[in-house]
């Protein structure tokens, strides 16, 4: 039997998260809504984002997912327990999956998280990482989002913000932070794993980056109990059916999105949803 997925992001983010899960589990039906008329939800307050993905959830949930992944780091920071209880299916989220794989990787014991401003204002990623006995460094790095929905990944001026991120963050120049110890940068935010080639570069060696999305398609992968098929290490073409669901202008998110997801994105469906 084929399981019917739905994936949500409050935006195309989450399609970071979608290819992870077309190579982990490329036979699954999938559902993806992007929430893109309430974009961006990293700057906005605890409850509006609850309440925005509820909404969201519950969506996905009438169009018949059988399990819901909510792919956008901000909906899972604040709100996976209300989305929990207001669907009747499983949820993940991207932190738990995301911090259990910057803790696996850690051997110094101390990670730092970049997010959006509500994302490390919850201290969602301090508190699953604590867990697991690891040392933080929060940052919140909101000008990220912008740079990357403009598609400038890898521009002068984004280069100058990371710089200026990762400085205060006191991981450049290398050693400037005296107690900075962290062997692991978690990319708390769907847009960044598209800087990875940014940051990496800028990073000094010993460095390493997490992002929630592989993370997080393992874990989906585990809790269904398939084999994770990785081996073609790229996307590989999905057996089950894909769907696309947005808020706002379908060209914007199939233009946008398919930088995200790493292929074209054939037709995307205008929903509007309750308040
Ligand atoms: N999807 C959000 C996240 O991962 C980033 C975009 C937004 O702020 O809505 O935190």
């Amino acid at each position: 039997m084929k399981m019917k997925v739905g994936v949500f992001d409050s935006g195309v983010g989450g399609l970071t998260v979608l290819r992870e899960l077309l190579r982990t589990l490329p036979q699954a039906h999938y559902s993806y809504l992007g929430d893109t008329a309430r974009l961006p939800y990293g700057s906005k307050s605890s409850a509006t984002v609850t309440r925005y993905a509820v909404s969201s959830s519950k969506f996905l949930v009438e169009q018949g997912a059988e399990f819901l992944v909510i792919a956008c780091n901000t909906a899972t920071a604040l709100a996976l327990n209300e989305i929990e209880a207001s669907v009747n299916v499983p949820v993940v989220g991207v932190v738990t999956p995301g911090a259990e794989a910057a803790a696996a990787l850690s051997r110094s014991r101390r990670v730092d998280v970049i997010g959006t401003a509500a994302t490390i204002a919850s201290h969602a990623y301090t508190k699953a990482l604590s867990t697991w006995g690891i040392r933080t460094t929060e940052k919140a790095c909101p000008l990220f989002v912008p740079l990357v929905e403009e598609g400038w990944i890898d521009h002068p001026v984004t280069e100058h913000v990371a710089r200026i991120y990762l400085s205060e963050l006191g991981l450049i120049p290398h050693g400037q932070r005296e107690d900075n110890r962290a062997d692991v940068l978690l990319l708390g935010c769907t847009h960044y794993p598209l800087l990875e080639p940014l940051l990496s570069r800028l990073l000094p060696d010993g460095v390493s980056l997490v992002d929630s999305a592989a993370a997080t398609a393992q874990a989906v992968t585990q809790i269904m109990n398939v084999t994770p098929d990785d081996q073609a290490g790229s996307v590989r073409p999905p057996t089950g059916t894909l769907k696309f669901f947005t808020t706002d202008s379908p060209e914007k998110f199939r233009t946008l999105g398919a930088q995200f997801l790493g292929r074209a994105i054939p037709a995307v469906e205008l929903i509007s949803l309750p308040e």
